[in-house]
């Protein structure tokens, strides 16, 4: 049973696979610790062979996801969990460097893919590092990993590109020039649905 299963006693009553809307307006961002482990080794062995690819490098087999988790849940500055239906669909890792930036990693269910619960992720991330003094933060992926770079360009990263690999830098909004925070916009901005809901700056 997810220890999330008791939390959410409003949702009860959520069968039916949320839609692309649905599932951003219920998916709430935790942060998670050592007892969520059985719920982030759920999702990483459920994982396809593909996402195991993208988010590792290669296909890890599940006992080597299980011991990764162990290592993110002992080592990680902090991990943030998207929770969509009781259930745990996504989660970002954080892991705070010397030199003042940050190397995050993340991964999205691939049936939760497309519906804003890796811009929920990422968003929770750029927060948590903003309020941490953390200057930015950076995500390393394959070069064909077009949804990855979608994404960085959607928080206005800067790409480093190199043979097989590139990186994204996030800049914290406490060191954009205030014209251009966020390519013009706040995370809590860019956080809203695109519903025609009021933005405030
Ligand atoms: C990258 C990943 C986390 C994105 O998660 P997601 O929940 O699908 O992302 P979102 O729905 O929040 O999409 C955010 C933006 O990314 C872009 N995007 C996401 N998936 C995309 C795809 N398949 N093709 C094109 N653009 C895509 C969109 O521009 C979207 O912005 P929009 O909503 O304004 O259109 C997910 O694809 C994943 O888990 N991939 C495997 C793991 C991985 O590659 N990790 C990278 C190592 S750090």
């Amino acid at each position: 049973m997810s220890l999330f299963e008791n939390e959410i006693s409003d949702s009860a009553g959520w069968n039916a696979a949320p839609s692309e809307a649905a599932a951003f307006a219920r998916a709430e961002v935790r942060t998670l610790g050592a007892e969520h482990l059985p719920d982030i080794q759920c999702l990483l062995t459920g994982l396809d062979e593909a996402s195991r690819c993208l988010r590792f490098g290669w296909a890890c087999s599940d006992t080597s996801l299980k011991a990764y988790a162990q290592g993110a849940v002992a080592t990680a500055s902090r991990i943030f969990g998207v929770v969509v239906d009781r259930q745990l669909r996504g989660i970002l890792e954080i892991y705070r460097a010397p030199s003042g930036c940050a190397k995050a990693a993340l991964v999205v269910d691939q049936r939760w893919r497309r519906r804003g619960l890796g811009w929920r992720l990422l968003t929770a991330a750029i927060d948590w590092a903003d309020a941490a003094d953390i200057d930015a933060i950076r995500l390393t992926f394959a070069r064909h990993n077009w949804p990855m770079r979608r994404l960085a360009s959607k928080a206005c990263a800067k790409f480093d590109i190199g043979l097989d690999e590139m990186s994204a830098e996030i800049a914290t909004p406490r060191m954009r020039p205030r014209r251009h925070s966020f390519g013009c916009m706040t995370t809590a901005r860019l956080r809203e649905p695109t519903d025609g809901a009021q933005h405030h700056d």
